[in-house]
């Protein structure tokens, strides 16, 4: 069934695990999601980033109407989720093409336009039920909050938490975006400051280049959403790659059906590393 972010997010922090939000870009990837889901037996967050949605066009209710009807017809609780929104008229279609919540993404802005940006987001969100997430790296950082070597400091991180009311914070602990190899390092200690000084869930992106045991501990320390996409799509085009070799291959099922097996694969084994 298609749930809401807030209840999956509530949910796992209440339980002391973790909640996976995974990234889709195609169809496939999203019924790959929901079958990893369902053999899991784990909920999971459907999430459709603004990247994506350019991607199709700029137009996101025809992917996410499709999600949304995966999620409800699926044995998997599954949520749907507005990913890294800078642009304030995607935030707005938000609740018309089903999302229960938005990520906000103004970290690359200054310090109090965030602020100012996030806030205003967030009071139109809450207006609208939607569970609004943000991020905060290093105040004055200019690379973004996901970038080696940003740290999201735990009493700047509080600060911002109240002055926007957002209901999630992604916080900078060491993991980077799209990284293809598995090698990143956390800062365990740091996440668990940052749990127990913030009164919001934290978030971690870039958790496809963290090692399984790394993600498992992120989740004891206090993480409860891990952000994954970039190791979908490893599995994805590795087995896309592999099945093109038959140079007499036209029907797209052909290389399209072994990626989507192969996601769901990645989906299941992940949703058991963060379960906790
Ligand atoms: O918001 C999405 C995530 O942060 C995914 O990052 O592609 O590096 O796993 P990743
Ligand atoms: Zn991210």
């Amino acid at each position: 069934p298609l749930v809401t972010t807030a209840e999956l997010v509530d949910e796992a922090r209440a339980g002391r695990h973790g909640v996976a939000a995974f990234n889709v870009i195609t169809l496939e990837h999203a019924e790959a999601i929901a079958a990893g889901a369902e053999r899991a037996g784990r909920p999971a967050v459907l999430q459709l980033s603004e990247n994506a949605v350019r991607y199709h066009g700029g137009r996101p209710a025809p992917l996410a109407a499709a999600l949304a009807a995966l999620a409800q017809e699926s044995g998997a609780r599954l949520s749907l989720h507005l990913d890294h929104v800078e642009d304030g008229a995607l935030l707005r279609r938000a609740a018309d093409v089903g999302a229960s919540s938005v990520m906000v993404d103004a970290s690359r802005m200054p310090y109090d336009a965030n602020v100012a940006a996030t806030a205003d987001a967030v009071a139109w969100g809450h207006e609208h039920g939607l569970f609004l997430e943000a991020e905060l790296g290093e105040i004055g950082g200019k690379d973004g909050a996901h970038a080696p070597g940003v740290r999201t400091d735990p009493d700047d991180a509080a600060a911002f938490v109240t002055a926007t009311g957002v209901d999630a914070l992604a916080v900078a602990v060491g993991s980077s975006h799209a990284m293809v190899d598995r090698t990143a390092a956390l800062d365990l200690d740091l996440v668990a400051a940052l749990a127990a000084r913030l009164p919001v869930p934290l978030v971690l992106h870039g958790s496809s280049g963290v090692p399984d045991a790394t993600l498992a501990a992120a989740v004891a320390a206090g993480v409860t959403k891990v952000n994954i996409g970039t190791i979908l799509n490893v599995a994805f085009t590795g087995a896309v790659r592999e099945a093109l070799h038959d140079e007499g291959l036209t029907d797209p099922r052909r290389y399209l059906a072994p990626a989507r097996d192969a996601v769901a694969g990645t989906v299941a084994h992940l949703l058991g590393v963060v379960a906790g």
